[in-house]
This record gives C-alpha cells, structure tokens and sequence, in this order.
C-alpha cells in the first residue's frame, strides 16, 4: 500500500459507555498505535474537568472546547504516529464536527450496545456525565443519537463481547496491522 493510503487514525465514537476509551486503549496497545481520549484533551486545555466546564459555563461552551481540540487533534494527525482516538458521544453529531471528520477521510467506528447497558455501565464508573444523570432525556439523546453515529463504516456490539474481542474485530475487519518497530 503507498504510504499515503496508511491509515493515520481511527476514530471510536458511540454513547457515552460504549466501551470508547476501553476499547481505544485495547486497540492502540494491539497496533502500536497512539491512543487519544478527547475528553482529556479538553480537560487539560480547559485545566478543569467536563463536569465543571459543564456546570460553570454551559454545555454550548463544552462544544465549542471540543471542536478546538478535534480541530487541534486533526492538525496533528501528519506529523505523529498513528492514533486510535476515543471522542466523546456528543462529538460526532455536531455538524461542524462531522464535516471535519469527513474531510479527514479517517476511519470511523460505531460502538454500540443497547442502552439499559450504556447507562449500568456509566453508573458503575467514577467519570461524572452531565448528560446521563437523568434516564428518560438520557434515553431520548441515544436514539436522537444513533442515526449519526450509524454513519460510521463499522458498527461493533460491545455488549457481546469482551474488550479485547472489540479490539480484535475492528483491527481485522479494518485490515489494521500493527506498528513494526521502525515505522
Ligand atoms: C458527552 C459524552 C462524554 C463527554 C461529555 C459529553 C456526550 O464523553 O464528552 O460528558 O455529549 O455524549 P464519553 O462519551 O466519553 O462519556
């Protein structure tokens, strides 16, 4: 494959307990690649944490810090070595966001399972989610949610199967190899 043709990324997106940043991390330690969890990139470039930039100033405020820091990541992508990146469930829908994502021409990554499992998953980890607290608007935001992410040119169930298995599928049925050393 000419080096052009190298995949420079692939981007896991879903909702919020999808398995995004298990996965990406599972994904990135099987090719030797980067991984990338936007959220922290926010975080760090706000210096405080989602529920916070949330809270203090407004989720339109979290997304325009989260377009800064995809459009950041996007510049980046040709002079690092190669990257899994997890994105935040709301990040793909936004259509400023998606039309960046397209014109990478990158690879996408649908994560999904059903919701009963996303919200049990989101309660049992320590990372506070101002948009799940609530389970019916929580519920309504994921089938609003799906048809955007259904765009995505893989969808892998992470309810069936183990992280690493998520791992495994995507890696093979994307033709992804890992990193040799020297690369
Ligand atoms: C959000 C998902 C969160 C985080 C923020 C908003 C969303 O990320 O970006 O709380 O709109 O779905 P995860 O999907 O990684 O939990």
């Amino acid at each position: 494959m000419p080096e052009s043709k190298q995949p420079r990324a692939v981007f896991l997106i879903g909702f919020m307990g999808a398995g995004k940043t298990s996965v990406g991390r599972a994904l990135a330690r099987r090719l030797r690649w980067r991984f990338v969890d936007l959220d922290d990139r926010i975080e760090a470039r706000a210096g405080r944490s989602i529920a916070a930039i949330f809270a203090e100033s407004g989720e339109e405020a979290f997304r325009q810090a989260e377009t800064a820091a995809l459009r950041d990541l996007l510049g980046e992508l040709h002079v690092e070595r190669p990257a899994v990146v997890a994105l935040g469930g709301g990040a793909p829908v936004r259509k400023e966001n998606a039309e960046l994502l397209t014109a990478c021409g990158e690879l996408l990554v649908f994560l999904d399972a059903p919701f009963e499992v996303v919200r049990a998953r989101c309660r049992a980890t320590p990372t506070e989610r101002p948009l799940i607290r609530e389970p019916e608007p929580a519920r309504q935001l994921y089938e609003d949610r799906r048809p955007h992410y259904l765009k995505a040119s893989l969808r892998v169930d992470t309810a069936s199967q183990s992280v690493e298995q998520a791992a495994a599928e995507i890696a093979m049925a994307l033709s992804l190899e890992a990193r040799k050393e020297n690369q």
